[in-house]
C-alpha cells in the first residue's frame, strides 16, 4: 500500500514511517523540511501522488490561538489536495477527550481538525492518544524552576509513543473507521504523581507540590483525559519506560 505520512519527521511521525516500511509499505514522509507545507499547499500534490491512504502527523508551531487557524488551513489544504490526488483514507492523530476542553484553544484546534475531517470528502480514521510519556519533561518543564515541580492532581493515563505508533500503523493500514479509536496507556496515574515518579527516577531530588492552577492541565476535569469504553490499552508502564530510557 502506497502512504503519505505528513508529519513524517515528527516525535509520531519518523516512527510511524519506520513501522510502515518494515510492514513492506510504501512510504512517503512530507513536512517541511522536505518541502512540502501544508499551510500553503507547497509540494503537496507531488507528495500525494499514488497514495490510498494519507497520515496525519503534523503539529502546530503554538498552542495558543493561532493553532486554531492552523488546523483550519492545514486539514483544508490536505482534504483537498487529497481529493484531487484520489486519496481514499485520511488518518489524524487526536487526543482523548478533546471535545471536552473547549476552554484549551489547542483542544478545540484539534477538535476542529476531526470535525473537518468527519465532514470532508474521504473515508476517515481519528486516533484518539493520551498524554504521551515523551510529554512529561515538557509538561513539568512550564511549571518548575530549580527549587519545585508544581503540578495538578488531574487524572492522565499516558502512553509511550511507540504504542500510539503501533495503533496508528493497524488503523493506517485497516479499513477506514469512519470513526474514533482511543488508545491509551494502562495506568491511571495523577499528573501530580506522575511528576514524582519521574523525578524519583532521575534521583532529581525536588519536590512535586500539587497545586491545581499549575500549567496546561489545571483546566481539566474529572476523568477527561481518560480512554473511554471500547479503548486500545497499550501495554507499556511508565515506570518501565523510564527505567528503560535511563539505562539507554
Ligand atoms: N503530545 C501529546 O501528548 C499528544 C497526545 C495525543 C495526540 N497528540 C498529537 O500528535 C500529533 C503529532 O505530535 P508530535 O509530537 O509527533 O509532533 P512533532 O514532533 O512536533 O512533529 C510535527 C511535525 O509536523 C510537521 N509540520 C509542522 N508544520 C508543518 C507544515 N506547515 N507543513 C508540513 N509539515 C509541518 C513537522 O515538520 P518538520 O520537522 O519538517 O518541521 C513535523 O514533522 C499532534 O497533532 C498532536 O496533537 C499529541
Amino acid at each position: 500500500m502506497k502512504i503519505t505520512v505528513i508529519g513524517g519527521t515528527g516525535l509520531i511521525g519518523s516512527q510511524l514511517v519506520t513501522r510502515l516500511r518494515d510492514a513492506g509499505h510504501e512510504v512517503v514522509p512530507a513536512s517541511l523540511s522536505s518541502g512540502v507545507d501544508l499551510l500553503t499547499g507547497a509540494g503537496l500534490d507531488k507528495a500525494l501522488e499514488g497514495a490510498e491512504t494519507v497520515v496525519n502527523v503534523t503539529n502546530s508551531p503554538t498552542f495558543d490561538r493561532d493553532s486554531l487557524a492552523f488546523f483550519r488551513t492545514t486539514v483544508g489544504n490536505l482534504l483537498t489536495a487529497g481529493e484531487q490526488a484520489g486519496v481514499r483514507h485520511q488518518v489524524a492523530l487526536s487526543i482523548v477527550g478533546v471535545d471536552q476542553v473547549p476552554q484549551l484553544d489547542y483542544y478545540r484546534a484539534k477538535t476542529l481538525q476531526e470535525e473537518l475531517l468527519r465532514e470532508g470528502p474521504a473515508a476517515y480514521s481519528v486516533v484518539r492518544a493520551t498524554q504521551f510519556f515523551e510529554f512529561m519533561d515538557a509538561t513539568m518543564s512550564w511549571t518548575s524552576d530549580d527549587r519545585e515541580v508544581r503540578l495538578p492532581a488531574t487524572r492522565t493515563q499516558p502512553i509511550a509513543t511507540a504504542d500510539v505508533v503501533a495503533a496508528l500503523a493497524d488503523v493506517t493500514t485497516g479499513t477506514p473507521l469512519n470513526g474514533i479509536l482511543d488508545v491509551a496507556g494502562p495506568d491511571v496515574l495523577p499528573l501530580d504523581e506522575l511528576g514524582r515518579i519521574t523525578l524519583a527516577a532521575r534521583q532529581d531530588p525536588r519536590p512535586v507540590v500539587t497545586d491545581p492552577r499549575a500549567g496546561l492541565f489545571a483546566a481539566v476535569d474529572g476523568d477527561v483525559l481518560i480512554a473511554g469504553p471500547g479503548a486500545r490499552i497499550a501495554p507499556t508502564h511508565y515506570r518501565d519506560w523510564l527505567a528503560a530510557a535511563s539505562a539507554r
